[in-house]
């Protein structure tokens, strides 16, 4: 059994596509910790999709609750958990502020091909259906990178297997 020296929750942070859910729930598994979605919870409270907040409400309003729905996952008395939070989460200034003050961040990174070949896979992702994926995640990644670089423990997701990924998280919270 392997166990995490540290007890404060551990948030995932990094674009779409870099594999933060897929991570997270191996990570809560080995941990024996609960996972949590962000966007889940989001969309639970909420009762809507993703994509419905975002074309009734717009993106300002769905940051909004994202960092409600954070910062009830990271109340005081909660026990630690793997949360697996939206690419755009950590970019938000207040919603960050937050992650960095009661978990410990972790930025996922990958090249820009291999999110275009996982964002493929679903279509569930507002920003990305106004034009070429490819354009808007390589644009995407490099406006973020300054904030997700703020995150102190940063992990190469290479493409293929996750074990890798995971076993990095590990090395870098034990
Ligand atoms: C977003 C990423 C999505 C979701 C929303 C906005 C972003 O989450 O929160 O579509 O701004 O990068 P994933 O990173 O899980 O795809």
């Amino acid at each position: 059994r392997i166990t995490a020296r540290i007890d404060r929750p551990v948030v995932l942070v990094g674009m779409m596509g870099v594999g933060k859910s897929s991570v997270g729930k191996r990570l809560a598994t080995i941990l024996h910790w609960p996972f949590v979605d962000a966007d889940d919870e989001i969309e639970r409270s909420a009762r809507m999709t993703i994509p419905e907040i975002f074309e009734s409400y717009g993106e300002s309003y769905f940051r909004d609750g994202e960092r409600r729905v954070i910062s009830r996952l990271l109340a005081e008395d909660a026990t630690p958990t793997v949360i697996a939070t939206g690419g755009g989460a950590f970019c938000n200034p207040a919603t960050r502020e937050l992650i960095l003050e009661r978990s410990l961040a972790v930025w996922l990174d990958s090249d820009v091909d291999t999110l275009v070949e996982r964002t493929a896979r679903k279509d569930n992702r507002p920003l990305l259906r106004d034009g070429d994926p490819r354009e808007i995640l390589g644009r995407l990644r490099e406006e973020r990178a300054p904030a997700y670089s703020q995150a102190p423990i940063h992990v190469i997701s290479a493409n293929g297997p996750h074990t890798q990924t995971v076993n990095r998280v590990l090395e870098g919270i034990a």
